[in-house]
Formats: structure tokens, C-alpha cells, sequence
């Protein structure tokens, strides 16, 4: 979807995914790896914030990536009011270089709202964004109907396409939103080498 159908979206205050609350696998995540080693998280598709705010309050040095300016702008306004400190930028994740590459990256309902036939571009963009040996933490949408945005995945997919680049470290069902209740995966990925990564396809 366009720039500007998404800025159209918050323009018009027609925001189903917004929660006013970091995803709940996520927030169950960090509660349960207090001692994980810190790095850089980016966030791309952060919406309003939630989720980098939560990587901030945990510790991670969060980057907040949107394709709308007015997620931008929410996204920098709470994070101000919360008193935590957090980078958010302007980009389109699928087709720009990252200002920097990532210890870590989140996908929370961004894989869904991109168009099916873009997700090729998706896994490539993960793999720019990311540092070799990065970590790639995923809640996937299962079950949301076809006539998306969101669109929705499988388990099976979602091995076909990061288990070429990435050792799969844990999958689960997380607890979710009300909504959302046992529609969603969690995925935890270990981006491999380039060696191991060739092996792999080979
Ligand atoms: C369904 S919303 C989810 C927002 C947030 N992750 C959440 O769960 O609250 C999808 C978000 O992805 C953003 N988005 C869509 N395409 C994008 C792209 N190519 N690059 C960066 N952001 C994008 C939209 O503007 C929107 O904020």
C-alpha cells in the first residue's frame, strides 16, 4: 500500500490496529529475557511507538521507522510525554538503505499490511536492516481474513522464507491482544553468516 494510503489512515483517525499498548508477546518477551544482551532494535512499521517505546524501556537503544509522517509525529509526541527517549524516522522500510544496521528487528503487523506480492521485498529489506549475527523477533498475524491489509501468513511460509538466511530459534503462540487471542505466532530468528547462509542454499 501507498504513502499515502497510510498517512490517509491516520489523517482520518481510522487506526483498527492502534492498541494504545506495546504488543502484549512482546512486552511477555522482554519480561522473560531480562538478561539478554542489550544492542539496537529497529522497528520498522512502529506506528505510534508502542513497541520501540517498550525495547526503550527495557533497555535496547529503539528505532522507530514509519512510511507515514503522522505516525512520525504520534510516535515522537508520546514517546515525549512517556519521558523516554527513542529515534523515530521517516522511511519506507522495503525500499530504503537503513540509516544504520541493527542489532535486532521487530516486525509487529507490518508483514500483513504489506501487499502479499511485496513480502519478497520484505525479507530482503530484514536482511539489509539487520547486522550479520542479528536477531530477528517476529509476531505474525495467522488469522485475520483474507481481504487485507492485514493479509495473513502461515507457519509454513514463514519457515520457507527466513529459514534459508535464519537458524530458527523459538516459535509460540504469544499471548495477544482480545482481538487477536490465539491468531498469532511468535517467531525468534538468528540471522546466520554469509557462510552458513550459502550452506543453507546450497
Ligand atoms: C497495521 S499498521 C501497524 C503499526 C504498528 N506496528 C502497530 O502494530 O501498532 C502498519 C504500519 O506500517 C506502516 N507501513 C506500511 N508500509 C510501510 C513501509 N513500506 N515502510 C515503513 N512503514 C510502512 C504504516 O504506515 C503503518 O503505520
Amino acid at each position: 500500500m501507498s504513502r499515502d494510503y497510510w498517512e490517509q489512515r491516520y489523517q482520518t483517525n481510522d487506526m483498527s490496529w492502534e492498541k494504545g499498548a506495546p504488543s502484549p508477546g512482546l512486552v511477555d518477551f522482554l519480561t522473560a529475557h531480562p538478561v539478554l544482551k542489550r544492542g539496537t532494535v529497529c522497528v520498522p512499521g512502529c506506528g505510534t511507538g508502542h513497541d520501540v517505546r517498550a525495547f526503550t524501556a527495557a533497555g535496547f537503544e529503539a528505532s522507530g521507522f514509519d512510511i507515514a509522517p503522522s505516525a512520525i509525529a504520534l510516535a515522537e509526541g508520546k514517546t515525549i510525554i512517556a519521558g523516554l527517549t527513542a529515534k523515530f524516522q521517516l522511511a519506507d522500510f522495503l525500499r530504503d538503505e537503513p540509516p544504520q544496521k541493527f542489532d535486532w528487528l521487530f516486525e509487529h503487523t507490518l508483514f500483513c499490511a504489506i501487499q502479499p506480492r511485496e513480502r519478497d521485498a520484505y525479507v530482503r529489506a530484514v536482511l539489509r536492516w539487520l547486522k550479520p549475527g542479528g536477531n530477528y523477533l517476529a509476531v505474525n498475524y495467522f488469522d485475520c481474513g483474507p481481504d487485507g491489509p492485514p493479509w495473513p501468513t502461515t507457519r509454513a511460509e514463514q519457515l520457507e522464507r527466513f529459514s534459508p538466511h535464519f537458524k530458527l530459534l523459538a516459535d509460540w503462540t504469544p499471548r495477544s491482544y482480545p482481538n487477536r487471542e490465539g491468531k498469532e505466532r511468535m517467531f525468534w530468528w538468528g540471522l546466520r553468516t554469509a557462510s552458513k547462509q550459502s550452506a543453507a542454499i546450497d
